[in-house]
């Protein structure tokens, strides 16, 4: 069912390869339920039957896309596992990685799956919302690597962004070199100071 759908599909006997043979209007049909029947060219007498549902969906001909081209983000090495991904080196505000789609409306959530493609041990992207974050799953230490580089790519289940790539910084946390108050300091020890008195501080 339904009963045109000779009109749309063939199946060739020998290899089973099922061609399209027209265009299918969503507006007409939004599904094909057909039963395939398999059976032996040598007159065994038991067919084999199965069911093959054809879904037709929305023309979709518009690869989803980031809003920048790459992305910089920074991290201190003292940040906890959950941290988001800033994007200054002050660490102010969060770095937004925003993917649009342009066959669905620019307001609305196109319900994109992000995939980051590398360290996806060390960071994960938020999977919800226009706006994507990218936080942390491990601490990083600067000792041990200092910029991670990753490739984000954006798909709508159809169609796929091209990669971008996000450059991750990590900010020392040691930042904090001990200071002295003064530049230099002096000071004079009288002749009648006893041992064991404070000098200077
Ligand atoms: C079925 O597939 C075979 C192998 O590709 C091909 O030789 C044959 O012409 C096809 N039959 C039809 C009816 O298209
Ligand atoms: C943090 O850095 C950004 C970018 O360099 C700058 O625009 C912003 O004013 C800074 N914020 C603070 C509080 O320093
Ligand atoms: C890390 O970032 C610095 C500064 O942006 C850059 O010069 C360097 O090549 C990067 N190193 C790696 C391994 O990506």
């Amino acid at each position: 069912t339904p009963a045109t759908y000779p009109e749309f599909f063939t199946l060739n006997r020998s290899t089973a390869e099922l061609r399209l043979l027209k265009s299918v209007d969503r507006e007409l049909y939004q599904r094909f339920s057909l039963v395939i029947k398999a059976e032996q060219d040598n007159g065994h007498p038991l067919p084999a039957y199965s069911k093959l549902e054809i879904e037709i969906l929305d023309e979709n001909n518009q690869a989803p896309y980031f809003q920048q081209s790459s992305y910089r983000g920074f991290v201190s090495e003292s940040s906890s596992v959950g941290t988001t991904i800033s994007a200054s080196a002050n660490l102010t505000a969060p770095l937004a990685i925003i993917a649009l789609d342009n066959d669905i409306e620019e307001t609305k959530d196109p319900q994109l799956k992000i995939t980051l493609n590398e360290y996806t041990s060390i960071f994960t992207i938020t999977t919800s919302g226009i706006t994507r974050f990218l936080t942390l799953l491990k601490p990083v230490d600067r000792e041990i690597q200092t910029n991670y580089t990753l490739t984000l790519v954006a798909t709508d289940g159809v169609q796929q962004s091209r990669p971008v790539t996000v450059d991750i910084l990590v900010i020392d946390a040691n930042d904090n070199t001990p200071t002295f108050a003064q530049v230099s300091y002096s000071v004079e020890i009288f002749t009648n100071m006893l041992p064991g008195e404070t000098v200077l501080q």
